[in-house]
């Protein structure tokens, strides 16, 4: 069955016109609640900052909190990523994307609905800058298994890959929701780091 979101285009985007000026751009894919990205917004306002997430019930609460702070920095928007990173989102104009907790489908016959697909890898890296990052976090140990072998067959594209357990490569202050709630839980989190070739 075609995913609804599948079918969705997305007008081209261009993050100068988005913001009015030509600040770098990070981009959550997934965001849920917008927590990691409004710190961030907060912490770097020299940085323009772009949420996606295909449900809008929790990406709300991260809106109406950037709202309330009026942070010029920061956009939401509900889309669903692939469709989005095809059609909106132009080349070489993405300095970072997160990547956190992305949904594991742990059943074998639902594998196929994950994000992390070699596919994937290959519609963001063109998509950053030279030297860009992925950032990613899971605490699916098989989930991690896959995505290193997923990066291992794209091995070509990156410059450097790193990574880490129970520590986070960026921004060590700040977290997502799902991050803080694992991590109460006293599970294992799995973090990569990719930098574009
Ligand atoms: C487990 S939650 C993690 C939320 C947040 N990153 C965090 O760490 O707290 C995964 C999020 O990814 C979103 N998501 C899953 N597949 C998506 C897709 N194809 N496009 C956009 N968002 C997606 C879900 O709606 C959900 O909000």
């Amino acid at each position: 069955m075609v995913h609804p979101f599948e079918v969705e285009k997305y007008l081209p985007l261009v993050f100068s016109k988005c913001f009015g000026n030509t600040h770098p751009v990070e981009f959550e894919i997934g965001c849920g609640k917008g927590k990691f990205l409004v710190r961030r917004a907060i912490e770097n306002p020299g940085t323009n900052f772009f949420g996606i997430d295909r449900v809008s019930k929790f990406m709300k609460l991260g809106k109406t909190r950037a709202e309330k702070r009026e942070l010029p920095n920061i956009r939401f928007l509900r889309a669903e990523a692939k469709a989005f990173l095809t059609d909106a989102v132009a080349l070489g104009s993405v300095s970072i994307f997160h990547i956190y907790f992305s949904d594991p489908w742990p059943k074998r016959r639902h594998q196929t609905r994950r994000v992390f697909t070699e596919e994937f890898l290959r519609l963001l890296h063109p998509r950053l800058v030279p030297g860009g990052l992925i950032e990613i976090a899971t605490d699916d140990k098989d989930y991690f298994a896959a995505m290193k072998k997923t990066i291992a067959a794209t091995a070509e594209l990156w410059e450097n890959v790193r990574e880490t357990v129970n520590e986070r490569i960026l921004d060590s202050m700040n977290k997502t929701s799902y991050e803080i709630k694992w991590a109460a839980e006293g599970r294992h989190l799995y973090y990569a780091e990719l930098k574009k070739r």
